[in-house]
């Protein structure tokens, strides 16, 4: 955009639909904050903040955007992409689907005939991903991991040691998953270790404005807005928010896609990310929770941001990049 006062007006009405948005939802109350991993019920469940970030770098926001809160499940469509980019989707897809489960993120189903995963933004399929990653990396995993989830932020980002022990203490569900994944050959032997990087990687340290520019990066095309700096090919992002949109809100995805109708991850700690291909990246935190482990606020946030913006796929005020173009 050319004309600065021309963006910045303009962006003032933008500021405006957010402000009324978060206006709207800060009363809500309903859902509640996750305990199965003790230190994640330390929330607090009155956090809540709303960030838009444009393909171009532009941030609107509002509430608690500066907050740090872990990463959790939102890390998993970022290393399915990793891994689609080390070993190429045909390998990645031998062990893990692209079919959504219809359900909860931490069952323990595989699909028939290949036992494969149903998909990678379901636990036993992150677990796959991450494993396999760590087939390739070994011991220095987690450091390739925090150093490319930083390029996709922008910044250096760090984990809570805290939140990791937690989750390693009481991880029995996932550490059963882990050993079914060994037991179909679809992890190496080192499975624990394996595990113990994806529990690493779930608690990395993010806050709602990161988030934000994350989801901008992946609807810049794999490129941060503000850096430059690309994180993805633009084929392996095509992959990546596919999977988002049939699967990233688990047995809630067929509703986001009638509701709010673009690609979005959450995670179990109350953050949201929204991808508008080509337009802008949404990220929400609130840790209050709905049965599927999406944050309620967030979820609501977002319908709302949708319909007044027209973001849905399908929505006839949807030209391509055209309507936020005229209000931006
Ligand atoms: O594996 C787990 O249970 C957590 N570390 C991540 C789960 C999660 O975020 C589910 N999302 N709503």
């Amino acid at each position: 955009m050319s004309d600065t006062s021309t963006a910045v007006a303009r962006g003032h009405e933008l500021q405006i639909l957010l402000d009324e948005a978060y206006e709207k939802f800060l009363p809500h109350r309903s859902g509640e904050v996750a305990t199965y991993i003790p230190e994640l019920s330390k929330a607090d469940p009155e956090t809540f903040g709303v960030c838009l970030a444009t393909a171009d770098g532009r941030t609107f926001e509002r509430g608690d955007c500066d907050r740090p809160f872990t990463i959790q499940s939102i890390s998993k469509p970022f290393t399915y992409g990793m891994a689609l980019e080390e070993f190429g989707p045909t390998k990645v897809f031998e062990h893990v689907g692209v079919e959504p489960s219809g359900d909860a993120f931490n069952s323990i189903e595989l699909q028939n005939i290949t036992n494969r995963p149903f998909n990678p933004m379901i636990n036993s399929g992150a677990i796959t991903v991450t494993a396999l990653l760590h087939a390739r990396y070994g011991n220095r995993t987690f450091e390739y991991l925090l150093d490319r989830f930083s390029v996709i932020a922008g910044r250096q980002l760090s984990f809570d040691r805290g939140v990791y022990e937690s989750e390693r203490r009481t991880g029995h569900r996932n550490r059963a998953i882990a050993h079914l994944l060994l037991n179909f050959g679809l992890v190496h032997e080192e499975a624990e270790a394996a595990l113990d990087v994806y529990f690493k990687q779930c608690s990395i340290l993010v806050t709602c404005r990161d988030l934000a520019m994350m989801a901008a990066t992946l609807s810049n095309m794999g490129r941060h807005p503000i850096t430059g700096r690309s994180a993805y090919t633009i084929t392996h992002v095509k992959d990546m928010l596919s999977i988002m949109f049939t699967c990233g809100m688990y047995d809630y995805s067929g509703q986001w896609a009638y509701r709010v109708g673009v690609p979005a991850k959450s995670g179990v700690s109350g953050g949201v990310i929204t991808v508008v291909n080509r337009q802008l990246g949404i990220g929400t935190y609130s840790p209050r929770l709905d049965p599927f482990g999406n944050s309620c606020r967030g979820t609501e946030v977002c319908v709302e941001l949708a319909s007044r913006l027209g973001l849905h796929v399908f929505d006839c005020l949807n030209l391509g990049s055209n309507f936020l173009e005229s209000i931006l």
